[in-house]
């Protein structure tokens, strides 16, 4: 791989200028956009590359109402990214499944694309699974692991308080 520092930078740059909006303009986000955040999940590595995620687009308004119904942190946005996961599709062995590592994995690559083209997001998992299995009539073996809301923040939208706390290297690292 032949990586520039120009593109380190860029890189770094786009994780350190995400940051949750709670506050969302009514714009739509294009389908062009959309597609490349799907894009940009799709690629992203899984468990034995299963790919068990199955992901729901939701910008209708009858569909953004139904998931007013099971979370109060869609915060207005147009655009809501249902990231599920398809448990009889994920790597199973003993005890252990990937399911929702798999789907998380792709739910970070969307959210850092998405902030990548300059679509505003948060995450998630502050909802009702079952309820939201129950209103889009989910299969049984599909998992709803996380809600992508997304969209152009308000003109005031900053980071929260909480954004700019996080522990030190000293704290959650550990050089064996
Ligand atoms: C797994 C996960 C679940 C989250 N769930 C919610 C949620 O239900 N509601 C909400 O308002 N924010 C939620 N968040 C956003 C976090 O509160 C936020 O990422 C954190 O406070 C750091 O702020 P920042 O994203 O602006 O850096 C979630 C974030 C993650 C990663």
């Amino acid at each position: 791989m032949n990586i520039t520092d120009e593109n380190k930078l860029y890189f770094e740059d786009v994780l350190r200028r995400r940051f949750s909006t709670r506050r969302f303009k009514d714009t739509p986000v294009s389908m062009e956009d959309i597609l490349r955040i799907l894009e940009m999940g799709r690629i992203a590595p899984t468990a034995k590359n299963f790919q068990p995620q199955r992901i729901y687009v939701a910008t209708k308004e009858a569909d953004l109402a139904k998931l007013d119904m099971v979370t109060r942190c869609r915060y207005n946005a147009p655009l809501v990214f249902i990231i599920c996961s398809d448990r009889g599709e994920a790597w199973v062995e003993d005890k252990k499944t990937s399911y929702e590592m798999d789907a998380t994995i792709v739910a970070t690559h969307m959210m850092l694309e998405a902030t990548n083209i300059g679509i505003d997001n948060i995450w998630i998992e502050l909802f009702d699974k079952d309820e939201l299995k129950r209103l889009f009539n989910l299969d049984d073996n599909i998992e709803p692991i996380a809600l992508l809301p997304m969209g152009y923040g308000t003109d005031d939208n900053r980071p929260s308080h909480l954004h700019d706390k996080r522990k030190s290297l000293e704290e959650t690292v550990t050089f064996l």
